[in-house]
C-alpha cells in the first residue's frame, strides 16, 4: 500500500515534511527531489541502499546540511534549519549516523553539555553533575557505565548509548536516528526499542534507519524506500523480498549462498588456551576452507579475541599456533607477516584514514607487497583497487576521493576490499557487515563463501545471529570471555546462538 506526502496544515498535519529536497556533493546527486513525511505518535523506517540518501535527508530535517532546493516543514509551516541549534529550537533532535561525542571529556560532560550544574562562582560543580549523570543512566535502565569515564574509554556500543541517552534527556519532539543500531548488540537493541516504542506513545515521532529488516519490522509502523536520491514510495505492509526488489532494483533470491564443503583440512589457526584482557582461556581451531564463526552480546570478549590474535590487544598467557607451529604475534605488523588480515567494526577510528583517497585506503594493506622492489609501482596498485572497487561494486566517484566522502556502507566495502587485496590466508571478520545494505551483504556473504572454497580460513564474529546461523560451519559462543557453546552446521539456529549467549550474562543494559 502506497500513500502519497500529505498537505494538511494546522494540527491534522504531518509532523515533519521534506518536499522535493535536493542535495548534491560535487558531481554526485545525494537527493534529487525527494519527499518524505511521517507524522506524531509513529515510527518511521527509511530504507535503501548505502548511498540511497537516506543520511543526506536525515542531516538536512536535522538543520545539519542545507538542501539545494526543496523546504523542510514542521507541523505544516515551511521553516529554515539553518542548523543544528535551530532544528533544536523545533523538538527536532538527531543521534547521526557518526559518532559527535568529545572522546577527551566524561560522560557526564558529554550528557549535560550546556547544562552543566553550577555552584558558587557559577563554576561547574563536578560532583552534582556525576550524581545527576548517574541518575539519568539509571533511569534509562543503563548499568556499568560510569558517568565519571572517559568516553574515549568506552566500547562503540557504550559510546552510540551515550549518544542516544544524550538526545533522550532533551525530550524531543522529532527524534531522527540514522543507524542507531548498527552498533548495539541484541540487548541494547531491545532497550532501545522499549524508548521508542514509549516516546511513539507520547505521541512523539520518531525516524530511523536501519539495514536489518528484522528491526525495521519489529518497531516501525510504515517504512518510506529510497533509491538513488529519491523516495520510492511509503509503506504500512510490505514483505522483505519486495522491498529488497524495490531498494535493489534487481531480485535477491537466496540472501544466504550454501555453506562450501568442508573437507578435514589441516588446522591453519589454532588458539591454545588464550587469556588476555577480556579473554580468558579461549581454545579454538580453525581449519583451511572453514567458515568458523563466533557470537554471543556485546562486551563478552570478542573484540579482544579477535584483536589479540591480530597482535592488537595484549595476551597474558596461552598460544598462538599458525600452521601447527607455535608463532609470536606481538603485533599486527607479525600478523600480518604471517598472513592474517583482520577487518574490524569500527570503520572510523580503527580501519580508514578518512582524508586519504579510496585508493590508498584500499592498498594500504598491500603496500609492502607493491614496494617489495622499493617503488610503489602505482599502475598496479590503481589497477588492483579498480578491480575491487567493480566487485564489491563500491559506489565511488573515483580512486582519488577521499574515501570520508562515501556513504556509510561504501566505507565498509573499502575496508573489506583492503584486506580481500593482501594475500591473507586466515581471515578475521569483525562484525563487517554492519550497517551494509542487504544486496552489498549478500556480496559479501558470497565473498566469505568463495575465500573458503579458496581455501582460506575466515574466522567471523557478527552481532547477526542470524548470519551466523547461516554462513558458519561451528559457530562458537562467547560469554564472559570463554567459549560457552559450540554448535555445529547443519541445524544451526539463531535461536540457538542467542539462547546460548544470554544465559546468566550481563550486559550495558537491563
Ligand atoms: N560530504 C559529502 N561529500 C561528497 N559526497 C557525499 C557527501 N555526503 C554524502 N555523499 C554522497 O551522497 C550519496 C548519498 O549518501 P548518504 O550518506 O546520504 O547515503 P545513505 O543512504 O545514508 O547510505 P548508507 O546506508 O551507506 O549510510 C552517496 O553517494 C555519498 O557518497
Ligand atoms: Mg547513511
Amino acid at each position: 500500500m502506497s500513500e502519497g506526502p500529505a498537505t494538511a496544515s494546522g494540527p491534522t498535519a504531518p509532523a515533519i515534511e521534506g518536499i522535493k529536497l535536493s542535495r548534491a556533493f560535487g558531481g554526485v546527486q545525494a537527493l534529487a527531489g525527494a519527499s518524505f513525511s511521517a507524522r506524531r505518535g509513529e515510527v518511521h523506517a527509511l530504507v535503501g541502499e548505502n548511498g540511497a540518501g537516506k543520511s543526506t535527508l536525515i542531516k538536512i530535517l536535522g538543520g545539519r546540511l542545507r538542501a539545494d532546493a526543496g523546504e523542510v516543514r514542521l507541523a505544516g509551516g515551511t521553516v529554515e534549519l539553518d542548523s543544528p541549534d535551530a532544528a533544536h529550537r523545533h523538538g527536532v533532535w538527531t543521534v547521526f549516523q557518526e559518532l559527535t561525542l568529545l572522546p577527551w571529556m566524561t560522560v557526564a560532560e558529554n550528557l549535560l553539555i550546556r547544562r552543566e550544574p553550577r555552584g558558587a562562582f557559577r563554576l561547574i560543580d563536578r560532583a552534582r553533575m556525576a550524581k545527576e549523570a548517574d541518575a539519568v543512566l539509571a533511569g534509562l535502565g543503563i548499568h556499568n557505565i560510569d558517568p565519571r569515564g572517559l568516553v574515549e574509554d568506552l566500547s562503540l556500543a557504550q559510546q552510540q548509548i551515550v549518544e542516544i541517552v544524550r538526545v533522550i534527556v532533551q525530550d524531543p519532539d522529532i527524534l531522527l536516528l540514522d543507524e542507531p543500531t548498527s552498533s548495539l548488540g541484541e540487548n541494547e537493541v531491545e532497550w532501545l526499542f522499549g524508548l521508542i516504542r514509549d516516546l511513539s506513545s507520547r505521541n512523539k515521532c520518531i525516524i530511523f534507519t536501519s539495514h536489518r529488516w528484522k528491526e525495521i519490522t519489529d518497531v516501525a509502523d510504515r517504512i518510506t524506500i529510497f533509491r538513488n536520491g529519491g523516495e520510492l514510495g511509503t509503506f504500512t505492509e510490505i514483505d522483505e523480498n519486495r522491498a529488497v526488489t524495490l531498494m535493489t532494483g534487481q531480485q535477491v533470491d537466496a540472501l544466504y549462498p550454501e555453506r562450501p564443503a568442508l573437507e578435514a583440512a589441516r588446522p591453519l589457526l589454532e588458539a591454545r588456551a588464550l587469556n588476555g584482557p577480556g579473554v580468558s582461556g579461549v581454545s579454538l581451531t580453525l581449519r583451511r576452507g572453514e567458515i568458523l564463526g563466533v557470537g554471543g552480546l556485546a562486551g563478552h570478549g570478542h573484540r579482544e579475541l579477535f584483536f589479540s590474535l591480530f597482535g592488537a590487544a595484549p595476551t597474558t598467557g596461552g598460544e598462538i599456533l599458525v600452521n601447527e607451529s607455535k608463532v609470536r604475534i606481538s603485533n599486527p605488523h607479525d600478523a600480518i607477516g604471517l598472513g592474517i588480515a583482520l577487518v574490524p567494526e569500527d570503520r572510523k577510528t580503527e580501519g580508514l584514514i578518512l582524508p586519504m583517497s579510496v585508493g590508498t585506503n584500499l592498498t594500504l594493506a598491500i603496500l609492502p607487497q607493491l614496494s617489495a622492489l622499493g617503488v610503489i609501482r602505482g599502475g598496479h596498485e590503481g589497477r588492483a583497487a579498480l578491480n575491487m572497487v567493480g566487485k564489491l561494486k563500491i559506489r565511488t566517484p573515483g580512486l582519488r576521493n577521499p574515501v570520508h566522502q562515501l556513504s556509510g556502507g561504501n566505507q565498509q566495502k573499502v575496508l573489506l576490499a583492503r584486506w580481500l587485496l593482501a594475500d591473507s590466508h586466515i581471515v578475521l571478520l569483525y562484525d563487517v557487515t554492519r550497517g551494509v545494505d542487504v544486496a552489498t551483504k549478500h556480496e559479501i556473504y558470497e565473498l566469505m563463501t568463495s575465500l573458503a572454497r579458496e581455501g582460506r580460513a575466515v574466522l567471523f564474529y557478527s552481532s547477526d545471529a542470524e548470519e551466523l546461523a547461516h554462513l558458519s560451519h561451528r559457530v562458537l559462543v562467547m560469554r564472559e570471555g570463554r567459549i560457552a557453546a559450540e554448535l555445529a552446521a547443519p541445524g544451526i539456529t539463531a535461536e540457538d546462538i542467542v539462547s546460548a549467549a544470554v544465559r546468566e550474562a550481563t550486559s550495558i543494559v537491563g
